[in-house]
């Protein structure tokens, strides 16, 4: 057992037990835990059986759980419940929706960026992927974000889809996507638009129920392609063949797009 698994246990945290998120948490984070790193969580918990998570006085069990294990970090949580819960002068609590750029700003401009950040909230799939749009510019470079329970990428309760697996902004497919953008450069198709995902993104790690994405500025070029295009040998013949490539490249996208619209249609 390591520390984060019996610092879970300790403080009945579900991310050891029912889940077993804390062994993957040590893998990104044990090389931090003597730093003054700067963590962010949504959701704070404190469930009342057959009630909800609405008792102030109740969660906060996953924030002791990052303070104990990071002795001189500071933590952050996020809750749509108000809480109150004195935890020490290193853990903040925020009221509010993971889905309210208002809050969200607000915690931006008063905890600055950080190194670590966890969506643990509704799991709501559109409020997973607003608030991972909205939150990824935030962290710091070298930063993991954290994606908890994507189970519900299957459920249609929370927006999410069991029968047709394909179904467009899952949690699931969402971040798949993720891995198209880590191999931007790479793509034979000069209509690609690249966005800050792609060019700051360049691990993403799928678990059983958890995803983590790491934040760095990804720069590595393709030896094939430059600027999304193939990369045409020197010879007296490259006019001719760049226009070719141009025309070529043209009717693949109308392809592309033909295939989109009965994609769409299908639906
Ligand atoms: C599974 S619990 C969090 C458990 C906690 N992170 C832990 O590991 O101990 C989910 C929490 O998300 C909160 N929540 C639900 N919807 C939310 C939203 N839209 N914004 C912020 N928090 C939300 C719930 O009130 C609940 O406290």
């Amino acid at each position: 057992m390591n520390k984060l698994d019996k610092l879970a246990l300790k403080y009945n945290s579900d991310k050891y037990g029912e889940h077993f998120y804390t062994k993957i948490y040590e893998k990104f984070m044990s090389k931090k835990k003597n730093e003054n790193i700067n963590l962010f969580e949504i959701g704070i918990g404190g469930y009342v059986q057959g009630k909800d998570y609405s008792d102030p006085y109740k969660g906060g069990e996953s924030l002791k759980m990052w303070r104990d294990y990071f002795k001189k970090g500071t933590i952050c949580g996020l809750d749509i419940y108000e809480k109150k819960l004195v935890l020490g002068s290193r853990v903040n609590i925020y009221k509010g929706s993971q889905t309210d750029p208002k809050i969200l700003n607000k915690i931006i401009k008063e905890q600055k960026k950080f190194d670590y950040i966890i969506d643990d909230g509704s799991h709501i799939n559109k409020d997973v992927i607003f608030t991972f749009e909205y939150m990824f510019k935030s962290l710091k470079e070298g930063g993991y974000y954290f994606v908890e329970d994507t189970l519900t990428s299957y459920l249609r309760d929370y927006g999410g889809e069991g029968a047709y697996l394909k179904k467009n902004n899952t949690i699931i497919n969402y971040f798949k996507n993720i891995v198209d953008k880590i191999n931007y450069k790479e793509i034979e198709n000069p209509y690609y638009k690249n966005d800050y995902f792609s060019k700051n993104i360049t691990e993403i790690h799928f678990y059983h129920n958890l995803i983590v994405i790491k934040k760095n500025k990804n720069l590595e070029k393709s030896f094939l392609v430059i600027n999304n295009k193939k990369k045409l040998k020197n010879s007296k013949n490259k006019k001719r063949r760049e226009i070719k490539q141009k025309i070529k490249y043209f009717l693949f996208n109308l392809k592309a797009k033909i295939y989109e619209l009965v994609d769409l249609i299908k639906i």
